[in-house]
């Protein structure tokens, strides 16, 4: 319960690229999180004391800035910040409950009941930590902010909090029997479910349509240059081209055609074996952190994850899948030309000429920011002309430089160092190594790269840098400025043409510059945020983005550390003009949770958020979990689930 890293977060790593100097024994730093706020506190009654303590002492200090008015285009008042079981939002707003795990999603999903999960019933209701989500109106092509199909990642699974009597912390994830490892690959993965806004309120439709849910079963192909390479052949598939499952899908992104980018991130974590260390792919293995001992037990019960059967099933993991929500039946597909590593997502920008750029973090500390360009233009007037386009192009990793210039580097084969020489034998070899091909290409190691995603508005791109406790002084550069930074930053990629209606995104050169550092301002060195940006208006680890119709940004975060004493939520700000950078706390997830998506509808008249991991406390467990948000029943555990905010009046989210 008190090691170390029992209660990572998610299934962090602590940095596998060899390239920044890290000092020989240095100890592994204690883990800044919030969870360790919560330390050695067990069950909802000890937590709620905590939780109260904490909202009656911020409740006490008085504000710095009026809760309305200033420069801010925004006009909600500002939450103020706190701990607490349950989730708060700024006065004027509604939180509505949309789906929560083990909702039926499928037509013959049993009724949710936690002490009696089955595989086969998940694999019927909607899974489990519920990260990216999409929101794709209904009918295909219209643009209704009242009726839609919800698309939601399912990243991984809190063990502990799922199994009565399996225990605490990762350790949980060790004692699952075979039945219980398969009800985890039936609640990862993805759900699509149809969703309606009927008299002001949200709800799902079971059963619906269009519903799916997309687990570590589903078929799925394979396809660009690293199709069918002899490094992704198994026995289950000699073709190296059709895979079962997606796995621990963080955040996503969508295509101006309609479908769903949802990307592979810490795929490590499900496998292990002795070939981590001895086998032919060792060093690949080590540098995306692959282990002798997997953190899932799921290689003690199918040889698919235990690497000595099949050493070569990681490597068709770690990829950006696509596929076409409005058809249930449609294969999605393994996009290889986009490059395997940690993906947080993929975001996209229509470029200039048409081509299409996908940004893309990959998170990890002292890991890189990867653009892809398609080859050709997309096809407003045939969507079928879109199919494969994501299958070639070209990724390029990003370098920053001083004066706030920054350049792409391209990743292909034959060019530069990526030659047979360091042992890429063709295109497929960088892509499958893509972390390896950005070492040699001298990338710019950042503070773990999250979200990417471009305001509609400004053109500008940014970069949510959520932290880097282990950056040292002597690693400090000018887009990663702060050593042990553990609340994290923003950055502004601004490409060629920003600003105006000709925004190149293919350019291999742009501008950058910092647009917050988070942390307290005059507590945490180099905070910086606007000067009026109020105590309560701070911020901590930025995860996930997205822009409203105004151009201003809504901040999700991930982990804020002990000592900040703030839960995570959602902030907002302007990205331009007198009220530039001036964050406010808009909503509060409740203990143990981070907040993901945030999804606008159209309209701007609802925000979706995803409300991962509620209760992952250090200590939590099923039967005495930090908190039973969001029904609060007796006897059953907190269940992540995806919300929707309304207007109380109707109107625009923001104002
Ligand atoms: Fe799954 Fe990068 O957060
Ligand atoms: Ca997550
Ligand atoms: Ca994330
Ligand atoms: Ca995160």
């Amino acid at each position: 319960m008190t090691a170390r890293d029992d209660d990572l977060p998610e299934i962090e790593d602590i940095g596998s690229n060899p390239a920044p100097d890290r000092p020989i024994g240095e100890l592994i730093e204690a883990r800044l999180t919030r969870r360790a706020a919560l330390r050695g506190i067990a069950g909802a009654g000890a937590a709620a004391a905590l939780s109260e303590a904490l909202v009656s002492e911020a409740t006490a200090q008085p504000l710095s800035v009026p809760r309305e008015g200033g420069p801010s285009t925004l006009t909600f008042p500002e939450l103020r910040q706190g701990l607490s079981q349950t989730h708060r939002v700024a006065d004027g707003y509604e939180v509505q409950m949309v789906i929560r795990w083990g909702d039926p999603v499928l037509d013959g999903a049993p009724a949710y009941d936690p002490r009696n999960l089955t595989a086969e019933g998940q694999a019927r209701q909607f899974g489990y930590n519920c990260d990216y989500l999409d929101y794709f109106p209904l009918p295909a092509g219209s643009r209704s902010s009242e009726h839609g199909l919800l698309c939601v990642n399912h990243e991984y699974t809190n063990t502990n909090l799922m199994f009565a009597g399996i225990g605490e912390g990762r350790a949980a994830r060790g004692r699952t029997t075979r039945e219980q490892a398969a009800v985890e690959i039936a609640a990862h993965g993805m759900s699509v479910v149809e969703v309606r806004k009927e008299n002001g309120t949200w709800r799902s439709v079971p059963g619906g349509r269009l519903n799916r849910r997309i687990t570590m079963e589903t078929p799925m192909r394979i396809s660009g240059p690293a199709a069918g390479h002899a490094r992704l052949r198994t026995n289950a598939d000699p073709t190296g081209t059709r895979v079962l499952g997606t796995l621990n899908n963080c955040a996503g992104g969508n295509t101006p055609w309609g479908t769903v980018i949802t990307a592979e991130e810490n795929f490590n974590s499900y496998f292990g074996g002795a070939a981590a260390e001895t086998g032919p792919e060792a060093a690949n293995y080590r540098r995306y952190g692959i282990q002798r001992d997997a953190t899932y037990a799921w290689g003690r019960h199918f040889d698919r994850f235990n690497l000595d059967r099949e050493p070569n099933e990681p490597n068709r993991f770690g990829w950006i899948v696509e596929f076409d929500p409005y058809d249930p039946e449609s294969v999605p597909v393994k996009r290889t030309a986009l490059g395997r590593f940690k993906h947080e997502g993929a975001t996209h920008a229509i470029s200039h000429d048409g081509r299409v750029v996908f940004y893309s973090g990959d998170d990890e500390r002292f890991d890189y920011l990867y653009k892809f360009v398609t080859a050709r233009p997309w096809n407003p007037n045939d969507r079928a002309a879109n199919r494969d386009l994501l299958d070639e192009g070209t990724l390029y990793v990003a370098k920053f430089e001083e004066r706030g210039v920054m350049r792409w580097l391209p990743l292909v084969f034959g060019e530069g160092p990526l030659t047979q020489a360091n042992g890429f034998a063709s295109q497929a070899d960088v892509l499958i190594e893509a972390r390896r091909a950005a070492d040699l290409l001298g990338a710019t190691p950042m503070d773990r790269p999250e979200d990417v995603e471009t305001n509609p508005v400004n053109g500008r791109v940014y970069v949510m840098l959520t932290n880097n406790s282990r950056r040292t002084a002597q690693q400090v550069g000018p887009a990663n400025p702060r050593a042990n930074n553990v609340h994290g930053h923003i950055v502004e990629v601004i490409p060629p043409g920003a600003g105006t209606n000709r925004v190149d995104h293919t350019a291999t050169e742009a501008r950058w510059e910092v647009f917050l550092l988070a942390g307290k301002p005059g507590i945490d060195a180099g905070a910086r945020y606007h000067r009026a940006t109020s105590d309560q208006g701070w911020l901590s680890c930025p995860d996930n983005v997205a822009f409203d119709t105004k151009g201003r940004i809504w901040i999700s975060t991930d982990g804020a550390p002990d000592n900040a004493g703030i839960a995570d939520g959602i902030w907002a700000a302007d990205t331009a003009g007198h009220g530039r950078a001036l964050t406010r706390l808009f909503f509060q997830a409740p203990t143990g949770a981070e907040v993901c998506g945030p999804r606008f509808t159209p309209d701007d008249r609802t925000l979706f958020l995803a409300i991962q991991h509620p209760g992952e406390d250090a200590g939590s467990t099923f039967e005495r979990p930090s908190t039973r948000w969001p029904d609060f029943k007796e006897g059953e555990p907190p269940r992540p689930s995806v919300v929707a905010i309304v207007k109380r009046d109707g109107g625009e989210i923001g104002g």
